[in-house]
């Protein structure tokens, strides 16, 4: 049985060095089957013997997108802090404050498990209203056993609910809690909370804020090298805010990624690029905080593929992996292609993920974006206007435009 056939797409994006003029792809099975010209396809594959057809003419269409790095499950309201960043104060001194991430996680800690869910849930659907089939998200606003290990449930249950692919991520290590020490926290992290989350098994991974004033590289390493005594890959996020060693920490303990970088060295680069481990770029981190992008090129030009995702977080509050995309392209230099790139294969590259994600080769998943315009370029240029139209998932249509405007597809 064929799913689906998308066919007279204007711009096909396959995977990365890949595309078509007039493209189309056969699904079977919730995976691709073939792409290729609508020509070639559709003698093989006839769209009047497909349950779902997608006439793509006049549109583009591109893997879905993978955001490989959020904080999306959160509660409570800090948009007075937007304000405040703009009137001169620092992400640093609000934290300090007892604010930041702190805030967050009271925010949190108050609220029900039907309360985060449904945060959640909405999230989601923003996500994939905006071209987003895969996406990681955080725990890290607990900071304790019992509210991390809710925050996995939560993530674990939106994952079964929403057709958006939700990878977790184990963040106990995102802030050292109000009044505690980093040192005997870190002991915490590691004698309680990773055993618990582990004997959970819903994560995938073990993230670390490796940051002046928050955890040192020591015990950023402890705590990665534990994690994956657990099972946990470990990731890390990097040289934002300063230069630390969290780079050359990521390439030590084989990171899936490291994630900011905004003050890597060329040195950061080649070792991670030497090591494997996929590089992160949150330009929404940097448009949000105010301060300059990060410099990819080092990373590329040591070989990596690299990623881009969106860092949605309180602090930085955006979930559009369009917006993404301009920003990487307008602060950061990357080609419209190079960010797609970056946003597809790079993010399946980030969070590990085999099979072809982040690709319409055949055999991948067949997680697919059409466009409602003529090529991918549209993103970037479109910046702040979604260019999303229909979205499939395993080869089912789970978003479309349209079918919205007239009563809707859920
Ligand atoms: O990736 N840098 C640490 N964590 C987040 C921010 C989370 C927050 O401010 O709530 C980030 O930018
Ligand atoms: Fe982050």
């Amino acid at each position: 049985m064929i799913d689906a056939v998308v066919h007279d797409a204007a711009e096909l994006v396959v995977a990365p060095g890949e595309s078509y003029a007039d493209g189309a792809v056969a699904i079977e099975d919730g995976r691709v089957a073939r792409v290729g010209s609508t020509d070639a396809v559709t003698r093989e594959y006839p769209p009047e013997n497909a349950v779902e057809r997608v006439d793509a003419t006049g549109c583009a269409v591109i893997p879905g997108l993978v955001d490989a790095h959020t904080h999306a499950l959160f509660a409570g309201d800090r948009s007075d802090e937007f304000a405040a960043k703009l009137r001169g104060k620092t992400y640093q001194e609000l934290l300090a404050a007892g604010g930041g991430i702190l805030r967050t996680v009271e925010a949190v800690r108050a609220a029900s498990d039907e309360r985060l869910l449904g945060n959640l849930l909405g999230q989601l659907d923003t996500m994939l209203a905006h071209g987003t089939t895969t996406v990681e998200v955080k725990s890290g606003y607990g900071l304790d056993a019992e509210t991390e290990l809710q925050m996995l449930e939560v993530i674990d249950t939106a994952n079964a609910r929403h057709p958006v692919d939700v990878v977790a991520t184990f963040m106990g290590a995102h802030a050292v809690p109000t009044g505690r020490d980093a040192e005997a926290y870190t002991a915490e992290v590691i004698d309680d909370q990773l055993p618990a989350v582990a004997a959970q098994g819903v994560a995938e991974f073990c993230d670390v804020f490796c940051e002046d004033g928050v955890f040192s590289v020591d015990q950023s390493r402890r705590i990665l090298e534990a994690g994956r005594e657990y099972g946990l890959t470990p990731k890390i996020h990097a040289e934002e805010l300063s230069h630390l060693g969290g780079a050359q920490l990521g390439a030590e303990v084989g990171a899936a990624s490291a994630d900011h970088l905004l003050q890597a060295t060329a040195a950061d680069a080649s070792a991670l690029a030497a090591a494997g481990v996929t590089p992160v770029f949150l330009p929404g981190t940097a448009f949000s905080l105010g301060t300059a992008y990060a410099d990819a090129e080092p990373f590329t030009a040591a070989g990596a593929t690299i990623a881009i995702a969106s860092d949605f977080n309180p602090n930085c509050h955006s979930s559009s992996m369009g917006m993404t995309l301009a920003l990487a392209c307008v602060g950061m230099g990357l080609s419209p292609r190079d960010a797609l790139d970056a946003a597809t294969r790079g993010g399946a590259l980030a969070l590990d993920r085999a099979d072809g994600v982040g690709t319409l080769t055949p055999g991948a998943p067949a997680d697919l974006v059409v466009l409602d315009a003529p090529t991918h370029v549209h993103i970037p240029y479109s910046f702040g206007v979604n260019r999303v139209g229909t979205v499939l998932k395993g080869g089912t249509v789970v978003h479309d435009t349209e079918r919205l405007a007239s009563g809707g597809v859920r």
